[in-house]
């Protein structure tokens, strides 16, 4: 503040904006700078890495646990190391990633044919509520007030002036690879709705060879009940906010009709025709 100013009492989510800096048309916070992303578009992911690429709150921290336990079960990553630890964001690895990201991918031909790529997507709906809480936890810890309105940030999700920009952008740019080998596209509530299977197909993806009673246990131990007091008790401040509800249709209790509306207006204006779908319309 300059002399004689005060900083304002509250911080409303239009004052929030004002954590938000755009790089190529994507919004990010300030802790991701510049420097950063001019950088990492040439960083060289190693031929065997694994890498989440994810949208906020798609479930990232699901299906990153559940692949390090994968590996660890298989022999290929330390007992002891922590998913966090292992790999952190691919935002911060790969950040243009966001839009669109497979071309970031595309740039690295000696790696792409053996990297292999997960990308958790989620319904639109969900996914903005599950951010919403979640920015209402970050923001304090980034200096502003805990006074986030919904109704603010439902709008301002759709325009894509939110944290890693808009949603349909970073969703549909990861399906147009949705048929190459090396990617493996889960959504969240096919996830839910029978997540053996998916630890099944996650399995077959890494080409790891495990038996069915190992894959049985990660599969369990990766329930949101069993996850949530690990997660609770992270080491990381802001990894004790991620297990938060884990289900889905929660949007129902937030989204005015309006509200939904200008959502499926928005999702079929950038998806329509894809055959990309989410299936939470009222
Ligand atoms: P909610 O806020 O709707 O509960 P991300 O890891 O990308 O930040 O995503 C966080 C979301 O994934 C949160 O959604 C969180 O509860 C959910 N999640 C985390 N672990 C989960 C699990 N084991 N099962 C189901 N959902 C989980």
């Amino acid at each position: 503040a300059l002399p004689g100013q005060t900083l304002p009492e509250t911080v409303t989510m239009s004052q929030i904006r004002s954590f938000l800096w755009t790089h190529q048309g994507v919004s990010f916070l300030r802790d991701v700078t510049k420097e950063t992303l001019d950088v990492l578009p040439s960083f060289q992911i190693p031929d065997d890495d694994v890498v989440v690429a994810s949208y906020p709150k798609t479930g990232t921290n699901w299906l990153a646990e559940i692949v390090v336990k994968i590996l660890r079960a298989a022999g290929k990553v330390a007992e002891s190391s922590d998913t966090m630890m292992r790999g952190g964001a691919l935002e911060i690895k790969l950040p243009t990633a966001r839009r669109p990201g497979y071309i970031n991918l595309a740039k690295l031909p000696s790696h792409r044919l053996v990297v292999k790529v997960l990308v958790p997507m989620r319904n639109p709906k969900d996914t903005a509520v599950s951010g919403f809480h979640f920015f209402k936890k970050l923001m304090p810890m980034m200096g502003a007030k805990d006074d986030l309105r919904w109704e603010d940030f439902v709008q301002d999700y759709s325009a894509g002036i939110v944290p890693y920009g808009d949603f349909c952008d970073h969703v549909s740019g990861w399906w147009q690879m949705r048929d190459d080998p090396h990617f493996l596209l889960l959504k969240y509530e096919d996830m839910k709705k029978d997540l053996l299977s998916a630890v099944k197909t996650i399995v077959t993806f890494l080409e790891v060879d495990l038996d069915e009673s190992t894959v049985k246990g990660i599969a369990e131990a990766s329930t949101f009940n069993n996850m949530k007091p690990v997660l609770d008790n992270s080491t990381f401040p802001i990894r004790r906010h991620i297990a938060r509800k884990g289900i889905v249709g929660d949007w129902k209790n937030y989204f005015s009709t309006e509200d939904s509306k200008a959502f499926d207006a928005w999702c079929e204006k950038k998806l329509g025709g894809t055959g990309l779908t989410f299936h939470c319309t009222k």
